[in-house]
């Protein structure tokens, strides 16, 4: 009795066995297919735009959410604030602290990689402009018009936060807040070129 169910057993396993490499072959097939076609889409996307970029943010909300938060983290590292009580000289101390302005400065330089992304609006549909800025389209236009010069801004603020992290590396207190100073004019100069060019004073 014990060698009856024996071959239907054999059987069955290699329907199974059989059914199971078809299986892979078939499924094996489709997701090859599946992924050759993904690829054809994303390739298709990408000429389409000529970049693997995507953008999200208006240059105004990159500017309060990165460039100006990192920027003050490099400025806000050294300070001498004069109270009752004395003169505090604020500057990084500890490995921490050094590591901590270090990061800021990181990130604003990578941050001005995002400025200048193609595509990217100066502000959200409907933002108003305050006295003396331009209108977001006319910042738009503007920068389209003067893509060399808006980068060239941009550079400006690299080299002086490159300088800024050299004088990090070296732990340099002095040569941190001269960059410093110099990265402010740099912000400036993109400023009083394409965000508020009528109320420029002459300096
Ligand atoms: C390459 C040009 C460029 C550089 C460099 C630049 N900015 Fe800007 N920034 C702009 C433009 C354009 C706007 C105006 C966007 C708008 O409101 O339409 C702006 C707006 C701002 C705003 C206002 C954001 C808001 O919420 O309204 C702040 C703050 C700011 N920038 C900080 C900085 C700081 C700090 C730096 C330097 C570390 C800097 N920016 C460097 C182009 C630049």
């Amino acid at each position: 009795m014990a060698a009856a169910p024996r071959p239907r057993l054999r059987l069955s396993r290699t329907t199974v066995a059989i059914l199971l490499v078809c299986g892979a072959v078939a499924g094996g097939g489709r997701w090859y297919v599946s992924r050759a076609e993904s690829a054809q889409v994303a390739s298709a996307r990408e000429a389409k735009s000529g970049s693997p970029f995507k953008v999200f943010a208006t240059i105004q909300e990159l500017m309060d959410s990165t460039v100006d938060p990192a920027a003050d983290g490099v400025w806000d590292s050294v300070a001498v604030i004069s109270t009752e009580a004395g003169v505090e000289k604020r500057e990084p101390r500890t490995p921490e602290e050094w590591q901590e302005v270090r990061r800021h400065a990181l990130t604003l330089l990578e941050a001005m990689n995002l400025v200048v992304m193609e595509g990217r609006h100066a502000a959200p549909p409907g933002a108003q402009p305050k006295l003396g800025e331009l209108d977001p389209k006319q910042i738009d236009v503007l920068i389209r018009a003067n893509k060399p010069s808006f980068a060239a801004f941009a550079d400006d603020v690299r080299a002086t936060t490159l300088e800024a992290l050299a004088a990090i590396d070296k732990r340099d207190v002095k040569a941190l807040v001269v960059a410093g100073g110099k990265i402010d004019q740099a912000c400036e100069g993109c400023h009083v070129t394409f965000w508020y060019p009528e109320s420029a004073a002459p300096r």
